[in-house]
C-alpha cells in the first residue's frame, strides 16, 4: 500500500490561524515533514518529525522511502497552491499520490489588514527569484502584491522599480502578518525604507 502525502497549509505563522482540518490531518500522519517554525505547532503531537532543509532531491528520497510505511504530511506556510514547495514534490510524484490541503495565504490576511479586496490582484513572488519579472506585471495590473523575502526586501524592490515605472503608487508593506511583531506600512513607491525579511508587499495605482 502507498500512502498519499499529504501536503498541509499551515497559514502564515500564528497558530489560530490552522485550520481545524489542517490539525485534524497533521493528527493523522505518522511522519510530519516541515519547517522548524511550521514543526513547532505540532510537538504536542510527538509525531516522528523530518526538518525540511536545502537538500530537496535528499526530501524526496526519503518521504518516497517512507511512502508504503508511514502515512506522510508535508507542512507548507500559508496555502500549499500558492508558491509553496507542492510545486516541487508535484514533479516526483504522480498526482493521485499527493493530497493538498487548503490553508490561510499570507496574501489573503494581508488584504484583509489593508481592508482591500483582491479579485483583480496579479500576485507575484521574488522569494528568491529575479526582480525583472516584476515590470511587466506592474505595467499591466492596477494592483500587484509582491512576495518578497530577505534579499528583495520591499525596499530593494522599490528602489528597483522606482525610475522604471510611471507614477508613484501607493505601497502596503505587510510585515510578520499573524505573528506578535506584525505590522503594517502604509507608503509610496518613493518612501519606501523598509528592509523587512517576510513580507506582502501591495503596490496599487488605485
Ligand atoms: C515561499 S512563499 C510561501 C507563500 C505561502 N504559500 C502563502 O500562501 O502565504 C514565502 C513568502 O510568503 C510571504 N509570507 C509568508 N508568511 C508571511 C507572513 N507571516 N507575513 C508576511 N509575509 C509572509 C513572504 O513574502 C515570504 O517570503
Amino acid at each position: 500500500m502507498v500512502y498519499p502525502i499529504r501536503i498541509i497549509g499551515v497559514g502564515p505563522g500564528h497558530e489560530d490561524y490552522i485550520t481545524p482540518a489542517a490539525k485534524k490531518a497533521a493528527e493523522t500522519a505518522d511522519l510530519l515533514v516541515g519547517s522548524q517554525r511550521s514543526l513547532k505547532h505540532f510537538l504536542y503531537l510527538k509525531k516522528e518529525t523530518l526538518i525540511i532543509d536545502r537538500d530537496l532531491p535528499g526530501l524526496v528520497r526519503e518521504i518516497k522511502k517512507h511512502q508504503t510505511d508511514k502515512r506522510v504530511a508535508v507542512l507548507v506556510t500559508g496555502d500549499p497552491g500558492f508558491y509553496s514547495l507542492a510545486s516541487y514534490l508535484k514533479k516526483y510524484f504522480p498526482r493521485t499520490h499527493l493530497e493538498l490541503m487548503p490553508g490561510i495565504s499570507s496574501t489573503q490576511v494581508a488584504f484583509a489588514r489593508i481592508g482591500r479586496s483582491w479579485e483583480n490582484v496579479r500576485f507575484i513572488s521574488v522569494h528568491g527569484r529575479p526582480l525583472n519579472k516584476l515590470l511587466p506585471v506592474i505595467e499591466n495590473y492596477g494592483t500587484v502584491a509582491v512576495l518578497t523575502d530577505n534579499i528583495n526586501t520591499p525596499k530593494v524592490v522599490a528602489d528597483y522599480l522606482k525610475d522604471k515605472i510611471k507614477g508613484d503608487p501607493l505601497v502596503f508593506i505587510c510585515d510578520s502578518l499573524t505573528d506578535p511583531a506584525e505590522e503594517i506600512f502604509e507608503t509610496r513607491l518613493s518612501q519606501v525604507y523598509q528592509a523587512t525579511k517576510n513580507s506582502v508587499m501591495v503596490i496599487a495605482y488605485e
